[in-house]
C-alpha cells in the first residue's frame, strides 16, 4: 500500500519559496493522540542522512541519535506538570512547573535499545525495562521472547521505545504486555523515528488514549512489511552493518 508522497519547500523562514528546495515531508494521519515532529530543514536533512543507503553506520549512528534526542525532548513535552513556585538568589519568586509522577523507559528490543541513550541523557537515572519482540522474518508477525520492567511500572508513566513502526504489530504487543501488568494507557508515551501510516492508524486507532509522538509518518509498506521509502532494517544498520 502506497500513500502519494507530499511534499514542501524547505528552509528558514526568512527565505522566499521559490529560493527553498522541496522535499517529501511527512504524510498526515488524523489522529488526534498522534504527534508528528514539526518538518524543520534540520529534521529532513537528518532524516536524509539516515534513509541513505550509502550512510554508513557510524553516521547512521551519529545522525539517528540527533533524531532520537529530539523524539525524547518532545516526547517530554506530553507529560504532565503541575504549578511549582521557587525563589531565586536574588530573593524574588518564579513560578514554574514541575513534572508530576515518576516515568520509566521501556524499549522493544533489539532496535528501541538504540533509544536508551537519548532518555537517559535527559532523564537522569531513569528505569528502563525491556521487551524482546521479534518479527518473524517470512510473515512479519510479531512474536513474544522475554520481558522485565520495573516492579512499580503500573505507577509509572511509560516511554515506550521503538524506532520503526511497520505493521504496528510488535509495538501493540509491545502495549498488551504494559497493560497486562497494569500500566493504564493513557500513561504510555510511544516515541518513535518513522512510521508506516497504516501502523500508524492501526496503533492509534486501538489504543486511542496513549499517545504517540513519531518523527515521519512514511508513504506505505512494501511485499515484505518493510516501510517505504524508509530507511531499511533499523536494528542492522544500528548495530552490525
Ligand atoms: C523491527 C522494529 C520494530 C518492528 C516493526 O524489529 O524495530 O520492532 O520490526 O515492525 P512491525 O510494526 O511490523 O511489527 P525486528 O523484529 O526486525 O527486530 P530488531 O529490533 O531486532 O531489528
Ligand atoms: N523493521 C525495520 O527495521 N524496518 C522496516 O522497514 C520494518 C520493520
Amino acid at each position: 500500500s502506497q500513500n502519494p508522497a507530499p511534499s514542501k519547500c524547505v528552509g528558514p523562514e526568512y527565505r522566499s519559496s521559490n529560493e527553498k528546495p522541496t522535499a517529501t515531508v511527512s504524510t498526515e494521519v488524523s489522529y488526534e493522540n498522534v504527534h508528528i515532529l514539526p518538518q524543520t530543514p534540520q529534521l529532513i536533512a537528518l532524516l536524509t542522512m539516515i534513509r541513505d543507503k550509502n550512510t554508513n553506520r557510524a553516521d547512521f549512528i551519529f545522525y539517528s541519535n540527533r533524531i532520537i534526542r529530539l523524539l525524547v525532548e518532545e516526547g517530554l513535552n506530553h507529560l504532565p506538570v503541575v504549578e511549582h513556585t521557587i525563589k531565586t538568589p536574588v530573593g524574588r519568586s518564579y513560578s514554574g512547573v514541575k513534572f508530576e509522577g515518576k516515568i520509566c523507559g521501556v524499549s522493544i528490543m533489539r532496535a528501541g535499545e538504540s533509544m536508551e541513550q537519548a532518555l537517559r541523557e535527559c532523564c537522569r537515572s531513569v528505569r528502563i525495562g525491556k521487551i524482546l519482540i521479534q518479527r518473524d522474518e517470512e510473515t512479519a508477525k510479531p512474536k513474544l521472547f522475554y520481558e522485565k520492567l520495573p516492579e512499580d511500572v503500573a505507577e509509572r508513566w511509560v516511554l515506550l521505545l521503538d524506532p520503526m513502526l511497520a505493521t504496528g504489530g510488535s509495538a501493540l504487543m509491545a502495549v498488551d504486555v504494559l497493560k497486562s501488568k497494569g500500566v493504564p494507557e493513557d500513561h504510555i508515551l510511544f516515541l518513535n523515528l518513522i512510521a508506516s501510516p497504516e501502523g500508524a492508524q492501526n496503533f492509534a486507532a486501538k489504543f486511542p488514549k496513549l499517545r504517540v509522538v513519531t518523527a515521519f509518518v512514511d508513504q506505505g509498506l512494501d511485499e515484505k512489511n518493510y516501510i517505504v521509502p524508509g530507511l531499511g532494517d533499523f536494528g542492522d544498520r544500528f548495530y552490525t552493518m
